[in-house]
């Protein structure tokens, strides 16, 4: 009595859990939540990082990489924290967190993941210092803001492979596709997991909004979307959409203060990233 339906995978069937999700290394997740930047927030990351020995060397190899200009080596990771500052370590601990987190799974896509998060990252930073927004903050969202493209990869790879290589034409419309093969999109399997991991709200505000042109995310979360599609449109994306917007285009969706700033050819830009992201690889 087969009733023939069993070619395409009925996205119903699809549980999303986020309990069965891998979470981000424990460093990482309790690093996010410590929010604020006094002095004992800045003791506590430090403890935190000094009970994780991979944490601890990964952070000491980026305070001593050509990232963080200093004059002198970086030995311990308290003279690390005094030099780089709470929000500036933070982010170094995030980014360090989201690269364990993907080792595992080494995939192209994978890497493609990495890859735009950092780029997305690094756009969302500067552009915060030139418009004097919080940069770190900005930074952290950056990184973390399609967290739900990686667990979708990793909780339902085989659908996921087919939104690859299905395409989209624009990004909306890739978050239409992911709901019709996954059962789920990633801006709500990013909010899901966030909520799952008890991150702060600003956070799952950006995973789940992110692409929606309503969204008034307020001061340096403003940035992130804008940072995504330049990411996306200097060849760092995760899947490539046909009509992409131009550079110029994408630029003016930036503030006036940080759009001045930005180097005139994207090939530029993509090799300024290309190159820290790089550095960030190798520390
Ligand atoms: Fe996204
Ligand atoms: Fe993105």
């Amino acid at each position: 009595m087969a009733t023939g339906s069993s070619e395409t995978t009925d996205p119903m069937e699809l549980r999303w859990d986020p309990d069965n999700i891998p979470p981000l290394p424990a460093v990482a997740l309790k690093a996010l939540k410590l929010m604020s930047g006094t002095d004992t927030s800045l003791l506590e990351l430090c403890n935190l990082i000094r009970s994780d020995p991979a944490f601890s060397i990964a952070v000491l190899r980026i305070a001593n990489s050509p990232l963080v200009a200093f004059s002198k080596n970086v030995t311990s990771v308290l003279q690390a924290s005094m030099l780089l500052g709470f929000q500036r370590l933070r982010s170094v601990v995030i980014t360090v967190g989201l690269r364990a987190y993907l080792k595992g799974a080494s995939s192209p896509l994978m890497r493609a993941c990495w890859r735009h998060s950092v780029a997305c990252a690094i756009i969302a930073e500067r552009s915060a210092k030139w418009s004097f927004l919080d940069n770190d903050f900005a930074y952290t969202a950056g990184i973390l803001h399609d967290i739900g493209t990686v667990a979708l990869a990793t909780f339902v790879p085989e659908c996921y492979a087919r939104v690859v290589e299905r395409g989209a034409d624009q990004p909306q419309d890739l978050l239409q596709i992911e709901q019709e093969l996954c059962g789920i999109d990633h801006c709500q399997a990013g909010r899901s997991l966030m909520t799952a991991w008890n991150l702060p709200e600003a956070f799952i505000e950006i995973a789940a909004r992110h692409h929606d042109p309503e969204a008034h995310l307020p001061g340096a979360a403003s940035l992130v979307p804008p940072s995504c599609a330049l990411a996306d449109s200097l060849g760092f994306e995760v899947i490539r959409c046909r009509s992409g917007r131009s550079y110029a285009e994408i630029l003016a969706r930036f503030p006036e203060a940080a759009r001045s700033r930005f180097p005139t050819s994207a090939k530029e830009l993509a090799a300024e990233i290309a190159t820290e992201i790089k550095v960030i690889e190798s520390a």
